[in-house]
This record gives C-alpha cells, structure tokens and sequence, in this order.
C-alpha cells in the first residue's frame, strides 16, 4: 500500500527551490537567445548594395557599426542566398536624393519589390522622418531602420527599428575598474553636460544626496560613479556613458517624460529589470522616493544583471563574440522573416 500524500508537495518543494536558485537573467530568452544566436553565425548572410560615392559615418557607433559588418563573415557577394538587404547611404544624404536612391533601387534590382523594402536595413544615426514621397515612406515604414540611441520620437518605430548604443571612446579605459558600490556616499550620480538646463538639474544640484559632475576629469569620473548607488541619465542629454556606468555596476536611471522603446538591444535585454524610468516633472523628491523604494535585495539583483548586460552593449574594435555588434546584428537575424510576394503573381 502506498500513500502519495508527500509527493506533490515535495515536489513543488524542490520546485520553488530549483527557481530561487537560478540566478537572475539580464535576457528576455536566455534559451531561445543562444540556440538562434547559433544558427545566425552558421546561416546569416547579408548583400550589401554599393553605394553611389564612398562616405563615412561621423558617429562613431555607426561607423564601427559599418566598417565591422563590410569585414563580416555575414557580408556576401551573393544576393541569390541573402536574407537581408543592406542598403549605405551618407547620413548627409537630402530627401530628394534618398528618394532617388530607393527609386533607382526599385528599378534596377528585383529585390525591392518583392517585400516592398521589408527586408531591407539602412543606418541612419539620427533616423528618417515620414515623408511624403512615396519611396522615403516605403523605406520609413517597411525597412528596418538603425539609429544611435536616444532617437526623437518621430524617427523610431518600436518593433521595427533598431538602436546602436552610443560609443564612448573613454568606456574602454574605465571599464577595467573594479567595483563595489556597498559603500555608496550618494544616492544618484548624474554627469550632466553642462547644457540641458532643467528645473529639475537645478533640484538635484540643491541636494546633497545626489553628485553632479560637470568636469570631465576622467578619474574624478570613476571615484565619483563608484561612490553612487545609481547613475542618473537624461535622455535628452548626455547618454553616451550609459555603458561604461552599467559596466562599473552602476544602476541606470534614464531621466525621461515619455515612455521609450528605444533602448538599445531592446528585444534582448529585460531592461524592465536592469535599470529604471524616472519621469523629470516629479522632481528631485519623486525621484528620490522611487530610488529610496528599491529594496537592497533588488538594487542588488539589479545591479548584478547590470553588469552582466554590459558585455552585451561594449563596442570593439575587433568585433568579439556577444559583443554589440553581433548583438545588432542577431536583432537583424530576428528579423529576416518577412512575408514575400510576387507582384501581379496569378494563382
Ligand atoms: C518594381 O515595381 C515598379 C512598379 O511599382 C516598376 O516600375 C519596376 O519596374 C519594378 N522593378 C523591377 C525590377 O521589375
Ligand atoms: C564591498 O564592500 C563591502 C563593505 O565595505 C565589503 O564587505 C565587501 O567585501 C566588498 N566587496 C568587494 C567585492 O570588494
């Protein structure tokens, strides 16, 4: 005779045990993330249309972003075995001309029509706007847009487009730092750029639990993001050190009004867990209450996944595995599968 009484709660036991143990993942999908991040580095191939004269991108984010996918083993010569379609333009590049350019694209290649430009890319560090011209507002509206991070509003669509995180030269140098912010002297650092004058800055700067910087010296940086808890960013200002704070363990706080879907690696990343959104128009003392209400348990979760999700957002020179640009470049991977038809096809 047998009871099995014990056995179901036991089990759940082990169960609720089992899912303490795990430790908290930075990613939306860690088990689907590095199967299909696999199968990218086998499969992904992507033709890239020449462009009309040489150029450069002025931001650096965008030009490493270029030059590490020209040299990339997902570049082919072959459009017949592409997935996606490349198509490099200056970002000094007028409507008129873009307009000509995906024109001229239509006309002379048979791959435009075939999903209308959905699977198609272009990086534009300040993105497009709408357009009234017919092949801007295709271009807009169906392919995938590759931005530097934080967009204005009306150049990002969610789901669709894509953000680069912004590179900064001196992350490299300073990520090296060891970390430990136990000892944090002051609840919120913000390295404001001296410009974006606010009511709000203005609070902050009145109180003595938040550190503002307005000088650039490089070490005075570090001991200064070492001694905050978390690192306050205004979307509408300096956000280019976002990284090298997240990688000194530093909790991101992005300063903004509005919702944002623009976060870089945004389908990778459980940002909602990594960092917070603060609205300015609470002011210092909001910001202070929704600062002051996270739990040492969860500051210390958080700044753990932090980290971690750093070494997904760091730029190299040499691209290095999971780094940025395979990131973006998986983003891209995620987006291949598009619906392709054939015009005036007769079933
Ligand atoms: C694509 O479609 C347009 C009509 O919208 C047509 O003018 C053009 O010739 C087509 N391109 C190719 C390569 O067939
Ligand atoms: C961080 O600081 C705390 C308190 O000062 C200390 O106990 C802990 O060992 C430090 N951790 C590291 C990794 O240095």
């Amino acid at each position: 005779m047998a009871t099995t009484t014990p056995v179901f709660p036991l089990l759940l036991l082990l169960f609720a045990a089992a899912v303490v143990a795990v430790p908290p993942s930075p990613y939306l999908s860690p088990t689907t993330l590095f199967q299909n991040y696999q199968n990218m580095l086998t499969n992904f191939k992507i033709f890239i249309y020449t462009p009309a004269k040489p150029f450069t991108f002025q931001n650096p984010a965008a030009s490493l972003f270029y030059s590490s996918l020209l040299y990339s083993p997902f570049h082919t010569q072959d459009p017949n075995e592409a997935h996606l379609f490349f198509i490099p333009f200056s970002p000094e590049t007028s409507m008129r001309s873009l307009a000509r350019l995906v024109r001229d694209l239509r006309v002379n290649h048979p791959y435009w029509n075939r999903t209308l430009g959905a699977d198609h890319f272009f990086v534009s560090p300040a993105g497009i706007d709408y357009s009234a011209d017919r092949n801007v507002l295709e271009l807009k509206k169906n392919s995938v847009q590759i931005s530097v991070f934080p967009v204005i509003s009306g150049n990002f669509i969610p789901h669709k487009d894509i953000t680069l995180p912004p590179l900064n030269p001196a992350a490299r140098i300073i990520s090296a730092v060891p970390e430990n912010a136990s000892t944090s002297s002051f609840l919120g650092y913000l390295k404001w750029d001296g410009k974006t004058e606010s009511n709000f800055v203005e609070e902050l700067k009145e109180d003595g639990d938040f550190l503002i910087d307005i000088e650039r010296e490089l070490l005075d940086h570090v001991e200064k993001v070492k001694n905050s808890k978390f690192c306050l960013l205004l979307h509408a200002g300096d956000v280019a050190w976002m990284v090298e704070a997240m990688a000194m363990g530093c909790v991101p706080v992005v300063i903004v009004d509005r919702p944002i879907q623009d976060l870089p690696l945004m389908d990778v990343l459980r940002w909602s867990d990594l960092g917070l959104l603060v609205e300015a128009r609470g002011g210092a003392k909001r910001l202070k209450q929704v600062l002051n209400d996270v739990s040492e348990e969860k500051y210390g979760v958080m700044r753990e996944m932090t980290s971690a999700a750093s070494k997904h957002l760091v730029w190299n020179e040499e691209t290095q595995p999971l780094d940025v640009f395979h990131m973006v470049i998986y983003q891209l991977w995620l987006r291949r599968h598009t619906i392709r038809y054939a015009r005036r096809q007769s079933f």
